[in-house]
């Protein structure tokens, strides 16, 4: 066992080797989260054990109901790749303490109960045949171990808290092959990393798989940050997870989650804004209680799937940052000297206006097939003219434009009031 670094040589380290170890994830930009486990079955919010004040015994009855069918990691694996998904993490154990593998650490597990199946394997297994990054979701918090909640207030209950959670993602980093990403959930009851061990336990992680990103919900701040509900740019590296219906992680009843549900307009507006923020998203399905995939979220994710794969130039490898303003129904991304109109609403007027620019403009095309656009730019405006009358984009009615520069653009937002314009340099001065 290698010698435990400082806090201070630790994060050098991971800082030093972060680009080489994310490149992949950077690239990737759009992973789907998978809540699965026995709070899938009665289907009342990942939380219910708690919310509904469950005796554990009482709860533990459901391990026995727990029954996916086989092949269900497989229908996830193959929905994220056609959602042009890059990588995937499952909850292997959530806050309910259930472990969805053959774990020696925790015998209350799908191989000693329900199914008697290693799920995380048959996941790891369809992970690779699609050809998608792993990732385990591990919580840290534990309603069913004993120590769960007096580890805080206990000296050897927290010792053997803290080894208990080393324990389980030891066997998962072993057990499993290469693995990406260790993914931390609620570190409760203690309150600091070193409460958790964190800096020992993954370093410790980090020698079973030297090219592991991990989290930042053990206390640490590690790889990236991990807004919740809400896609918020970080200036770190940073993945928004997002619920599919703004209700709950795990199953509730697709016929009654539906109408709350995402579209595949609303999944690319959030791909916009990760893009233009620089980040990730990771979009969550709660798989049916035999496994299936909830049946609202397959046309959405299937339909951004076609969408990618005609406009996937302006989200998997973008380098860079910033959203631009085109007009009120058009959103812009940069990169480089281009920027990519994601138009929402498409004028039915057969020409749309593009205000406050003030760099040469050299093609305007449409990016699914690159049919040429015709333009005019005029001091600050430019003018798409002779457009289709209706949206080019047959998936979501979310057409593309792609917009070439002569350099990096840039523009003035106050381009209203032209008459301002008139004859002197803008300026920002107010009277
Ligand atoms: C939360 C919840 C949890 C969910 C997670 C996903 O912190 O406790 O149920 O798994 O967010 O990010």
């Amino acid at each position: 066992m290698a010698k435990i670094l400082s806090k201070p040589e630790y994060e050098q380290w991971t800082a030093s080797t972060r680009d080489q170890r994310m490149a992949w994830w950077r690239d990737a930009r759009f992973g789907m989260f998978v809540h699965f486990g026995l709070y899938s079955v009665r289907g009342m919010h990942e939380w219910q054990m708690v919310y509904e004040n469950f005796p554990i015994e009482e709860y533990e009855k459901i391990a026995n109901r727990f029954n996916p069918k086989p092949g269900a990691p497989r229908e996830w694996a193959a929905l994220a790749k056609k959602a042009g998904m890059k990588y995937m993490v499952l909850t292997t154990r959530h806050h309910d303490g259930f472990s969805l593998w053959d774990s020696k650490v925790n015998p209350y597990n799908s191989v000693n109960y329900g199914p008697k199946r290693d799920i995380v394997r048959e996941y790891v297994d369809a992970c690779r045949e699609f050809g998608l990054g792993i990732g385990f979701y591990s919580s840290c918090m534990d309603w069913h171990h004993p120590d769960g909640g007096r580890a805080a207030v206990d000296k050897e209950s927290r010792a053997r808290f803290t080894q208990y959670i080393e324990g389980l993602n030891r066997e998962l980093l072993t057990n499993y092959g290469k693995i990406d990403i260790l993914w931390y959930d609620v570190s409760y009851p203690m309150e600091s990393w070193e409460g958790w061990d964190a800096l020992e336990i993954n370093q410790k992680m980090r020698e079973l798989q030297p090219d592991l990103l991990i989290n930042n919900r053990i206390k640490l701040n590690e790889d990236f940050g991990t807004p919740e509900e809400h896609i918020t740019a970080e200036t770190r590296d940073w993945e928004a997870c997002m619920t599919f219906n703004g209700l709950s992680w795990g199953y509730v009843d697709s016929a009654q989650a539906a109408p709350y549900s995402y579209n595949e307009q609303t999944i690319l507006r959030m791909l916009h804004k990760v893009v233009g923020g620089g980040g990730n998203l990771l979009l969550n399905i709660g798989p049916m209680p035999d496994g299936s995939v909830p049946p609202e979220a397959i046309k959405p994710l299937e339909t951004v799937g076609k969408w990618l794969e005609e406009n996937g130039e302006i989200v998997y490898g973008v380098k860079n940052k910033g959203s631009a303003h085109l007009n009120g129904v058009t959103s812009g991304t940069y990169n480089g000297n281009v920027i990519y109109g994601w138009n929402w609403i498409w004028p039915t007027t057969g020409e749309m206006g593009f205000g406050g620019w003030q760099t040469k403009l050299l093609e305007a095309s449409l990016l699914k097939d690159g049919t040429p656009i015709e333009f005019e730019q005029k001091g600050h405006r430019i003018l798409l003219k002779n457009l289709p009358k209706e949206a080019p984009d047959k998936n979501a009615s979310v057409s593309v434009i792609k917009l070439v520069f002569e350099e990096r653009p840039s523009c003035i937002f106050a381009s209203y009031y032209p008459q301002m314009h008139a004859g002197r340099e803008w300026t920002t001065e107010k009277i």
